[in-house]
């Protein structure tokens, strides 16, 4: 496999090999040299390696995906004001980061230290696949992995050496997600010709046929990400928001 940004593909089947210390902590050093709000570093980076508490991860926050089950290395990207706070209070100065401001500031913080991450550690060959699933349970992963008031998980990746090389997989058209200058509405003309492409594929179409649904669109409202189940997630992330204490306006 080729290792550069453009050949970016997640990697779902890992060999059990795992991955030396050495360059586990090169990679880690990546994500934390990423751009972080006013170098406050208001992120933590959780590295699970040891079986038993992956297993935890895998059953009960996971869905049971296989790939979290093989990869060696699950890492945890966490908003966390919690050591800033600490660091205000032992300096005796007033604490005003429990709010939803410095959430979104964590959050970037920490996913730019996760892309980061990821990207060493396709440069060292290995592979990495995010989940999604840390934002719908994250209060399993708050209590697995002890997480405190002012830490939330945001995302996940697990990484190690690959055992299978995907094709790429597709994008929608440069002019589809670019706006020159100003943000430019879409037509409903311009909507249809930006997932043409998508539509038309043999692959595409064959996922509409297996889930047995009129369109593409359908696979996604229907049978990926379903209206309750956002609802659900949702309010249950509102709920960790607020019990990890960031709504303290
Ligand atoms: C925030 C985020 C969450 C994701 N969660 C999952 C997941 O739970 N399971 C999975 O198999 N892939 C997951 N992915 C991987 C995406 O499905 C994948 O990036 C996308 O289909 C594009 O494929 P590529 O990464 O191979 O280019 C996630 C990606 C991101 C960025």
């Amino acid at each position: 496999m080729k290792n550069s940004i453009f050949s970016h593909r997640s990697i779902r089947k890992f060999k059990s090999k795992g991955i030396g210390e050495a360059t586990l902590r090169k990679i880690i050093n990546a994500g934390i040299r990423a751009s972080n709000t006013g170098n406050m570093q208001v992120y933590s980076i959780i590295v699970t390696q040891d079986p038993i508490i992956r297993e935890q991860l895998w059953d009960q926050v996971h869905f049971k995906q296989n790939m979290v089950k093989q990869a060696p290395v699950h890492v945890t990207f966490c908003v966390d004001v919690n050591r800033f706070h600490k660091w205000c209070e032992i300096s005796n100065t007033e604490i005003s980061y429990d709010n939803f401001l410095w959430f979104i500031n964590g959050s970037v913080d920490a996913v730019l230290a996760s892309q980061n991450t990821t990207l060493e550690a396709e440069n060292e060959g290995l592979g990495v696949c995010y989940l999604g699933t840390v934002t719908y349970n994250a209060d399993k992963v708050i209590q697995i992995l002890d997480l405190p008031k002012g830490v939330i998980p945001i995302t996940a990746i697990v990484m190690g050496y690959p055992d299978e090389d995907p094709d790429l997989t597709d994008r929608l058209p440069y002019e589809g997600v670019v706006h020159m200058e100003k943000y430019q509405d879409y037509s409903l003309e311009a909507i249809k010709n930006i997932h043409k492409e998508k539509e038309e594929s043999e692959f595409y179409k064959n996922i509409v046929a297996e889930n047995n649904v009129p369109n593409l669109a359908t696979v996604f409202t229907e049978k990926r990400y379903k209206k309750q189940d956002n609802i659900h997630m949702s309010n249950a992330f509102l709920t960790v928001l607020k019990d990890q204490g960031f709504f303290n306006q």
